[in-house]
């Protein structure tokens, strides 16, 4: 397995191209699903959970190609990705294949909703507590499927097609919001989505589905409003800016001291992450080539922050803003309303000398502290990249083990640091 080695103490300086976001990509190819005609889509970011959905697509029957580099194209281009589901061969995805990656079980909707049936193997994804389906299931009731839990499928069927109906959620849930908007499009009549998920990843869903000739209204608000069609068409699409990795780097950047152009980032996406920034004594600005983040000199002031859905302050966000906690000037609340148990980096945070203590859904962190480089293991997603950032802070080598959970969310992490002065180097594990 690969491992990141890092020695900390340099802060971080020069241009760091942000690339397109996994929690669109992901959903907008699963999408095509529910065309017969070719979807392509711009701005992919090439990363290990993409390359497991195209696998996972090829085999409901979904031809799909990665179009190579173009003469002139800058290198950090993202993938331009077609996807053409003529037809769909086969409506199980097996317990193999969505094991490796929770949103993969998101195929459920299209597969229902164009063929009249979906076998889909529970989800398994990031070990950050239980995260049931139950509310994904509950909205495809709502719109007429019939549903059963066997040998750990979950079998949906229809009898005469999808009808619209009023789901409301009980919980903002953005695989949910996914799942009722990609259903709805192809059911009988008009759907009413309730306390819908507002994120800018489901806003960009909708507009795909629009251009392949949905009729959505109210998307990236908290009602959104779904009159079915009979068919969908094929359309090109570009993937918004990943708000998360932009975010990662933002508080690399605060966290080292240094000063760095996100290149083609948007502040629209994360506003909430900013102002907190921006408390903590960061100077944050935007221009046309993106969002530039500088901490020069000045201390880290501690901020408290809740987790909460889009507008409010990510929970993506949460286990690197607290790797940037642990260096402030005082004591600090993280509070994390979204997921339960998701606190695997506050043992791994400590090795690097961190001083933070659990109490219930909120962790305490004591700032202030010099970090020292040590040996830690990647848990989860957003974990992993957290010590990244703690390593890039701590004083000499940190070896973060088990990587392969950030070659899941992050593309070309290691080069993107090097190239604004980091030492990170990626070492081989199979020799
Ligand atoms: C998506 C994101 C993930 C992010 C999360 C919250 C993708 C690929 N992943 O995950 O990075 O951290 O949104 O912003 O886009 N829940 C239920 N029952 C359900 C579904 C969800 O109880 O049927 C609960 C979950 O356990 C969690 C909360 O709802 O407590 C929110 O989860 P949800 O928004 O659905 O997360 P994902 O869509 O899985």
């Amino acid at each position: 397995m690969d491992r990141i080695r890092i020695v900390g103490g340099r802060p971080l300086e020069g241009v760091i191209p942000i690339g397109g976001a996994k929690n669109a990509a992901l959903p907008l190819m699963i999408a095509s699903l529910l065309t017969r005609e070719t979807v392509t889509l711009h701005n992919v970011p090439r990363l290990s959970d993409v390359r497991s959905l195209m696998r996972i697509l090829g085999n409901h029957g979904v031809d799909a190609a990665i179009s190579g580099k173009r003469l002139g194209q800058a290198e950090d281009a993202g993938d331009t990705i077609t996807l053409s589901a003529r037809d769909i061969v086969d409506t199980t995805a097996p317990y193999e294949l969505v094991s490796k990656m929770r949103a993969s079980f998101w195929v459920v909707a299209p597969l229902l909703a164009r063929m009249g049936e979906a076998r889909v193997s529970l989800p398994g994804g990031c070990a950050i507590g239980t995260r049931p389906v139950d509310l994904l299931i509950m909205a495809l009731e709502k719109l007429g499927a019939e549903i059963e839990i066997e040998g750990g499928y979950v079998v949906a069927k229809t009898k005469n097609g999808l009808r619209g109906g009023e789901i409301v959620f009980p919980k903002v849930t953005v695989g949910g919001t996914h799942t009722a908007l990609m259903a709805a499009t192809l059911a009988d009549g008009t759907t009413v989505i309730d306390n819908a998920a507002q994120e800018p990843e489901v806003t960009d869903l909708a507009d795909c589905l629009i251009k392949m000739g949905a009729r959505i209204t109210g998307a990236g608000t908290s009602r959104i409003v779904v009159e079915g069609v009979s068919r969908l068409g094929g359309a090109h699409h570009t993937v918004l800016p990943d708000r998360i990795e932009t975010g990662t780097y933002a508080m690399a950047a605060a966290m080292t001291g240094g000063d760095v152009l996100l290149q083609g980032a948007r502040a629209d996406l994360l506003q909430s992450a900013f102002d907190v920034l921006a408390r903590v004594g960061v100077e944050i600005s935007e221009n046309r080539d993106g969002v530039r983040i500088r901490r020069n000199g000045g201390g880290i002031a501690p901020v408290d922050v809740t987790t909460e859905p889009f507008p409010g302050f990510p929970t993506d966000l949460q286990a690197q803003f607290m790797a940037l906690m642990t260096r402030a000037d005082g004591t600090s609340h993280i509070r994390e309303t979204i997921f339960e148990n998701r606190f695997m980096h506050v043992q791994e945070l400590a090795r690097l000398g961190a001083r933070i203590r659990l109490d219930g859904d909120t962790a305490v962190v004591e700032g202030a502290r010099a970090l020292k480089g040590a040996p830690v293991m990647a848990t989860d997603l957003r974990a992993s990249v957290s010590l990244v950032i703690g390593g890039l802070a701590a004083e000499g080598e940190t070896m973060v083990n088990r990587v392969y959970h950030l070659d899941r969310g992050f593309e070309a992490l290691e080069k993107k640091l090097v190239r604004c002065g980091a030492e990170i180097e990626r070492i081989s594990g199979e020799r």
